[in-house]
């Protein structure tokens, strides 16, 4: 049984990569390709355990390296108990957000020095991407759109517009110095036309070629 092929979805606040990652698998089970759909902080239960101190409470709960710390503790667990057993057993796993996150988050909205992030990914990160979808739009209309969409953990949310336009900077220096793995997807787009870049790209570059 070959391994499976590993997905990320990264971008800021309202996006949309929750709905788009339900739609990606749906069109991968429909191609015959058994799908692992997850999330990060989270995805499994100490992992989630960890998010919830993560994404509760106020902006300044955690300092930027206090959190980084929490997302790689949740993060090894997530690796160790469902991603790399499905990877393993031939599954495909498409993740809301991964390690790209810390860096923007983290690293580039919240001053942790990138080379510590780097020094933990090396340790932590068992299974790296296949295939990182970055979808992209101005911080201004993602935050309104999470606003919208209302609902709890807010906590990143809160964090003010400079911290999420110097994040959507992040993502899109991560793309540029990543062409190989990376790709940015305009997410100011009708959803079914987001959809289908993103079916594009994961056909031509993971399905065509095995
Ligand atoms: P979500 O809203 O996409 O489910 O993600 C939860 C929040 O966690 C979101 O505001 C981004 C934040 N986050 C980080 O700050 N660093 C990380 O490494 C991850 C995975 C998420």
């Amino acid at each position: 049984m070959a391994r499976g092929r590993f997905i990320t979805f990264e971008g800021g606040e309202g996006a949309g990569k929750s709905t788009q990652l339900r739609r990606l698998a749906e069109r991968l089970t429909q191609a015959g390709v058994e799908v692992v759909t997850t999330r990060e902080p989270g995805g499994s239960p100490g992992a989630e355990s960890i998010r919830a101190l993560l994404v509760n409470g106020d902006a300044d709960r955690w300092s930027g390296l206090s959190e980084a710390l929490l997302m790689f503790a949740a993060r090894r667990d997530h690796i160790e108990r469902t991603i790399a057993p499905a990877l393993d057993r031939g599954a495909w796993v498409v993740c809301d957000r991964f390690a790209d996150s810390t860096r923007a988050y983290q690293g580039a909205g919240g001053g942790v020095d990138p080379a510590l992030i780097s020094a933990l990914e090396s340790h932590v990160l068992s299974v790296r991407p296949d295939l990182t979808l970055i979808l992209d739009l101005p911080a201004d209309a993602g935050l309104a759109r999470a606003g919208a969409r209302g609902g709890g953990e807010t906590r990143f949310e809160s964090k003010g517009l400079g911290f999420h336009e110097r994040l959507r900077q992040a993502f899109l220096d991560i793309a540029a110095a990543e062409p190989e793995r990376c790709v940015v997807i305009d997410g100011r787009d009708e959803i079914a036309a987001v959809g289908e870049a993103v079916w594009d790209d994961v056909r031509t570059r993971l399905l065509d070629h095995g």
